[in-house]
């Protein structure tokens, strides 16, 4: 009996949380550790269809930097990065548009959908939706310029979680379109589609300081101040900015969030503190 009344207490204590995003949509950048390690990956694919089930909206938007960094050097081509992206020629552009698309994508469709979510695959290329155009030096590595949001809105309409590879095409005809930063995809896709909160989660406790420890709260003044004195390095980088790139397009907050954590999107959404570094107006 006690037990039973400790489940309702539970269930109570989410009820403000339920009310607060009912309804609203939540753009979550998978990645990191959270993505490798398989009672990660199981415990992940329960908050998302219980985010769901609930009445939230959650869009996945995936990466898979070490899969492809580990498929490209089995076959002999080399990873690069400058500025914590990779650059691509297009044979890596082929190795990333396999693993993100081929090997990635549909093991987490699979994942969601066999834990009773209703998870759906896309890409950019699908309807054109994401159009992007080439950086500077970086090869077939593009950055956003256009989301269609009509094909995700339809999506969760129809209460289906899109699962989204970040692979974009061009407005040029015959090219083989473009790897694109996971977290950039996620931001510029919370940004066309109004999201109300966008979640990056990866492999490190959130941003930290230069003594290894937790921020918490950052102002976009903070993130260059950490960027200038080269506290913000490698993958970081893109995600901060990102973060910052969603705020502006209107997301109301942006964390940062340990993945390796159990259950770390639960008590991101249900929990008044969180666990997160969060990255306000
Ligand atoms: N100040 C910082 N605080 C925390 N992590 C930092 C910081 N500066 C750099 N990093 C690095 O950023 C990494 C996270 O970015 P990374 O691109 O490696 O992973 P991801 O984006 O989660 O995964 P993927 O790129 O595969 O989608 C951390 O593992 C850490 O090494
Ligand atoms: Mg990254």
């Amino acid at each position: 009996m006690q037990a039973h009344i400790q489940t309702v207490k539970t269930l109570l204590d989410a009820l403000p949380y339920i009310r607060r995003f009912y309804g609203e949509t939540i753009v979550i950048k998978y990645g990191g550790a959270a993505q490798i390690d398989p009672a990660l990956k199981d415990k992940f694919a329960q908050d998302v269809t219980l985010l769901s089930l609930v009445g939230m909206k959650p869009v996945i938007v995936h990466g898979g930097g070490k899969s492809i960094t580990e498929l490209s050097s089995q076959l002999g081509i080399k990873a690069e990065f400058r500025n914590g992206l990779r650059v691509s020629d297009r044979d890596s552009l082929r190795v990333a548009q396999m693993v993100l698309c081929g090997e990635i994508n549909t093991e987490i469709v699979s994942m969601l959908n066999d834990h009773g979510g209703k998870a759906i695959g896309i890409n950019g290329k699908d309807g054109g939706f994401v159009k992007a155009q080439a950086i500077e030096g970086l090869g077939f590595t593009g950055e956003v310029r256009e989301v269609n949001p009509d094909l995700i809105l339809r999506l969760i309409e129809d209460r289906f979680v899109p699962v989204i590879a970040p692979i974009a095409s061009s407005n040029e005809p015959s090219h083989p379109g473009f790897n694109i930063n996971a977290d950039t995809m996620a931001s510029a896709i919370a940004g066309a589609i109004r999201a109300k909160k966008v979640i990056f989660m990866t492999d490190t406790a959130g941003v930290l300081d230069k003594e290894k420890k937790l921020l918490r709260s950052l102002s976009r003044a903070d993130v260059e101040a950490l960027k200038a004195d080269s506290t913000i390095v490698g993958g970081m980088i893109p995600k901060v900015d990102s973060a910052l790139e969603a705020i502006k397009y209107g997301v109301e907050k942006a964390h940062i969030l340990d993945g390796r954590v159990e259950h770390a999107l639960l008590l991101e959404i249900f929990t008044s503190q969180g666990i997160s570094t969060e990255i306000t107006r």
